[in-house]
């Protein structure tokens, strides 16, 4: 299924290299956002998560990219076409089911002619990606996984390896207290052609569970790239806050040009309009189009476009997708996540952390 040039790392990361997104995943955890816009699409500052990423390929030396898609593919395939405006050529591989994260590796292997990335579709991060293909042909293993140290290890894969990088057990999500390493799989890796032979075609397959275990336990080298980059996966509502937070910190630079008259660090999308006795800010993220009107108070939150904040109302620490209508004294409280076209009638307060469901998409 694969094709001829497998193997030929010298050849083929001297120039034309590949990469692979997986962005299948329903993202139930960011929900009710998604019922609508899939997570490749939810925006980071205006723009979609998925252009910034496609970006960063670009710039490390990959011409195609093969998107592995499933949920909602017709509001990524229609967002960036062929690839052509971003300079890339773009494949889309649309799963009928959900095929798992190494079950989609498999799924494009007739696309595949050399090593290629692997990336997970929900993770910002400044890794230098160039460096990472010249660990790789240094190491010349099988491949290679980016790690990243962190507090609490337990929701992610965990990746114990010897002193020399050579990864020795992969544990997908180990129960608290029993993780043997506070080495986390970031969510990107640069393989070789050969590993999709060790994926059972056809079949619902995860590379954290199955794969990466089945290849360690044959002696496969395959090496960890640990680095302390800025790495954040933004599938939690929490986290795609905090992801604008750190941008508008400073604490990574993608180029996001901060917004005055308004209270800093925030940022506002093109359109918008605020009046002069509204308080926006700080760490707010406006979108294109939203109206803020008088006396309102929007601090610490994520809102999408065409969104209008009512005179009097709060909005703190939430989510707002696209056209919520947040009528006059009503208040939204942290950690809200409120879906798309929602009216949040005037003078109602909605309690911390509720998620209000919009409108849902047929999917396409
Ligand atoms: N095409 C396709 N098909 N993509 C899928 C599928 C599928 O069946 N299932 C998940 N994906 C995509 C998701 O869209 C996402 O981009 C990526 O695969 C990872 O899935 P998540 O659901 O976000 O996994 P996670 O965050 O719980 O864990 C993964 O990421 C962690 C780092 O953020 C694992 O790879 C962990 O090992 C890792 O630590
Ligand atoms: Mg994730």
């Amino acid at each position: 299924m694969t094709g001829p040039a497998r193997n030929h790392s010298d050849v083929c990361l001297g120039g034309f290299l590949q990469a692979v997104i997986l962005v299948g995943g329903e993202g139930t955890r960011l929900r009710p956002l998604t019922y609508v816009t899939p997570k490749p699409m939810v925006p980071l500052f205006g723009v979609p998560f998925l252009e910034r990423t496609l970006l960063r390929l670009k710039e490390a030396g990959v011409d195609e990219v093969i998107l592995a898609a499933g949920y909602l593919p017709g509001a990524i395939r229609d967002h960036f076409g062929d690839g052509s405006a971003l300079g890339l050529k773009l494949t889309y591989v649309v799963e009928e089911t959900p095929l798992g994260t190494a079950g989609a590796l498999r799924n494009v292997a007739e696309h595949i002619t050399g090593p290629f990335f692997v990336l997970n579709g929900d993770v910002l991060t400044s890794l230098d990606l160039r460096q990472m293909i010249e660990f790789h042909r240094a190491k010349g293993g099988l491949g290679v996984l980016h790690l990243i140290r962190v507090d609490d290890p337990s929701p992610f894969g965990c990746v114990a390896h010897d002193a020399d990088g050579r990864i020795t057990h992969f544990v997908e999500k180990p129960p608290p207290g029993t993780e043997p390493t506070n080495e986390i799989n970031a969510g990107t890796y640069l393989l070789e052609a050969s590993v999709l032979d060790a994926i059972e075609p056809g079949k619902n397959v995860s590379i954290e569970r199955e794969t990466f275990p089945k290849l360690l336990a044959s002696g496969a080298p395959l090496y960890a790239y640990t680095t302390d980059d800025y790495w954040l996966d933004v599938g939690r509502p929490e986290q795609y806050v905090q992801a604008h937070r750190d941008v508008l910190a400073g604490k990574l630079e993608i180029g996001v040009t901060k917004t005055s008259g308004v209270i800093a660090p925030s940022f506002v999308g093109e359109g918008t309009m605020i009046a002069p006795s509204a308080v926006v800010g700080p760490y707010a993220v406006l979108g294109a189009r939203v109206r803020i009107e008088d006396n309102a108070i929007v601090r610490n939150s994520i809102v999408w476009d065409d969104v209008v904040v009512g005179t009097g109302a709060l909005v703190e620490g939430a989510i707002l997708a696209s056209r919520v209508h947040v009528g006059e004294r009503a208040s939204i409280a942290t950690g809200c996540v409120i879906g798309h076209d929602v009216e949040v009638e005037p003078g109602v307060s909605v309690p911390p952390d509720t998620r209000l469901n919009g409108t849902q998409a047929a999917p396409t």
